[in-house]
């Protein structure tokens, strides 16, 4: 049984530092239209599968995408694809509807919540990629369990990804890189490439995460991994 009619612990921030008034007018005049409707267990308690004619070609997700740099980046890069992001941060989606803004792209929706409720209700197979950029590192060993690299997250996240679909995960912890490497093939992803800083993804740019890591001393991790055909 999932938990899917259950509330979920959500250890992480909702809201940060007060909003600018420009921030609060993206929010309440583009966050509606962006939304996808359906993933909240208040417009969906039987947690139904979503309606997905919102999605045109290839559909990807970010997880966290914190203030949307990179998301943005992917939606304009990909004009082709159709992308799906999730962040319960409200400061963080305030800053991506900003830069939806300035770059005009069209081929992006949000779920301004938790991406455990987002796997409940898309259907079987549908992502072809997601990105994971600097999750949150959860260093203390009891904390480990919270981490997204998780059989909580990544078992329904293998049902929503199709065979062949590519997971990347970045990280400047090294014992995230070590749990990725153990947990998530362990959910039916195999490793298909680990490479370090400046060895990034061809189409990548560096997220505020990752400039404070490298300010910091820090050096990322590139972890690429494949969905395997489920086994029967
Ligand atoms: C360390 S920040 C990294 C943000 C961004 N990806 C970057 O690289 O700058 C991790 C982000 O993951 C988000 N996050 C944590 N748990 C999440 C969840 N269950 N669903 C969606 N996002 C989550 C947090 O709110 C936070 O913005």
């Amino acid at each position: 049984m999932t938990d899917a009619g259950q509330r979920r612990n959500f250890y992480g921030r909702i809201k940060g530092k007060t909003l600018r008034a420009s921030q609060k007018g993206y929010l309440a005049e583009d966050l509606g239209p962006l939304t996808l409707r359906g993933v909240t267990r208040e417009e969906n308690p039987s947690r139904s599968a979503l309606d997905m004619g919102f999605a045109k070609g290839p559909l990807w997700l970010e997880v966290g995408f914190g203030g949307g740099e990179h998301l943005v980046h992917m939606a304009a890069r990909h004009p082709e694809v159709t992308l799906i992001g999730a962040e319960p941060f409200v400061n963080g989606v305030a800053m991506l509807l900003g830069k939806i803004r300035g770059a005009g792209v069209t081929n992006l929706w949000l779920h301004p919540g938790d991406v455990r409720d987002l796997f409940d209700v898309l259907p079987d197979a549908c992502l072809s990629k997601v990105f994971l950029n600097y999750p949150d590192p959860w260093p203390k060993a009891r904390h480990h369990r919270r981490r997204f690299v998780t059989p909580e997250y990544l078992l329904p996240l293998a049902r929503v990804t199709a065979p062949g679909a590519e997971f990347r995960v970045a990280t400047d912890i090294p014992d995230y890189v070590r749990q990725t490497l153990e947990e998530v093939p362990e959910a039916g992803f195999s490793l298909v490439a680990q490479t370090g800083a400046g060895e990034a993804w061809e189409d990548w740019i560096p997220t505020r995460y990752e400039q404070k890591a490298l300010r910091e001393g820090r050096q990322p991790h590139y972890l690429t991994f494949r969905r395997r055909a489920p086994e029967f």
